[in-house]
């Protein structure tokens, strides 16, 4: 049984981060006055599995909005990304979205996801390889914050690199410049980015899809700590946290945190980590833009936005992003 189910999976690359790395961020942010740890350790397998849950929740309009363009703008989209292209999907999560994409289009010669977790990735290849019997899939395991030169002679077809979701809204400034600046270096003049943004709105609007009324976004981010324990052989008790988003207007971002609701000693690797009642550690923050500000960063590191598509409720943005001497 196991064999047969192993011969119906797609490759994937393993480009895992080291348990080394993840040991080395966990202990780098919590020791910082602001103790933080970096959102892509939320993805594990069930990080991912909730993840797909806050994507379906009422409050939360992102994904809803997003598959939304995708589904009204399929063939403007298709478009854009030509015929006999390379798809690459950083952050692939679930299925849903690139099936949209691939719907509208005739002809697509490889689909390359990639994602954190190996779970959801090797679910999203599966899936994708068995509706698309002809595309060929090959998927890549790998944190993309730390490189991309997985992406560098990839094809010699035109390539498009979907970044859909909020995820670049959860870079901060300095660094998202820089990886738009990476992939940059990756597009010939022919290949494009589709690129999600999360768009400015009413605060309330905001933080209702953070703080969702069934807890799931709560035990999304408490997730976190559930894997340090896990995998870093760590004593953080669960029920002693509790999950905080709260938009900053000044800012322009949801900010995620874990509040500790007592004083209380955490052990991580023999290391102990002292809490003060009320203090927190910051998980994530979450920026929301307007299409301006987004071509003006575009503009500034070479690349040109060249079409956008939004809902009728303008929440979300979908882009298309080209080197700007096309
Ligand atoms: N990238 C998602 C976002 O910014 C992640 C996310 C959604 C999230 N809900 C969350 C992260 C709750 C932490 C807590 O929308």
């Amino acid at each position: 049984m196991e064999n047969n189910m192993k011969q119906t999976m797609s490759p994937i690359r393993d480009l895992k981060p080291s348990l080394a790395s993840l040991e080395e961020d966990v202990m780098s942010g919590l020791k910082k006055d602001q103790k933080s740890l970096p959102p892509k350790l939320f993805y594990d397998a069930e990080g991912s599995r909730l993840f797909n849950q806050i994507t379906e929740l009422p409050e939360y309009y992102l994904t809803r909005a997003e598959k939304g363009i995708l589904i009204t703008h399929q063939n403007d989209i298709a478009t854009f990304i030509g015929s006999s292209s390379t798809l690459v999907e950083l952050g692939c999560g679930n299925e849903e979205k690139i099936s949209l994409i691939l719907s509208g289009l005739e002809n697509v010669s490889d689909y390359i996801p990639v994602d954190i977790s190996l779970s959801a990735l090797q679910e999203t290849a599966d899936k994708i390889k068995n509706d698309n019997p002809l595309l060929s899939v090959q998927g890549i395991r790998a944190d993309y914050t730390e490189s991309l030169s997985f992406l560098s002679g990839i094809s010699q077809n035109k390539k498009v690199i979907s970044f859909l979701g909020s995820t670049l809204g959860n870079f901060e400034a300095e660094p998202r410049e820089l990886f738009l600046n990476q992939l940059a270096q990756e597009l010939r003049l022919e290949d494009g980015l589709l690129i999600g943004i999360d768009l400015k709105k009413p605060k309330r609007i905001l933080e209702a899809a953070y703080n969702d009324s069934n807890g799931i976004t709560a035990r999304f981010n408490k997730n976190v700590l559930q894997r340090i324990n896990k995998e870093l052989d760590a004593n953080f008790q669960l029920n002693n946290f509790s999950h905080l988003a709260c938009y900053n207007e000044e800012d322009q971002r949801i900010e995620m945190y874990l509040v500790s609701e007592r004083i209380q000693t955490v052990e991580i690797c023999g290391e102990s980590f002292h809490f003060q009642k009320g203090e927190r550690i910051h998980t994530e923050n979450s920026y929301k833009f307007s299409v301006d500000e987004f071509e003006k960063t575009l503009h500034h590191i070479g690349l040109r936005l060249r079409k956008v598509w939004t809902d009728q409720e303008n929440h979300f943005a979908v882009t298309y992003v080209e080197p700007l001497n096309v």
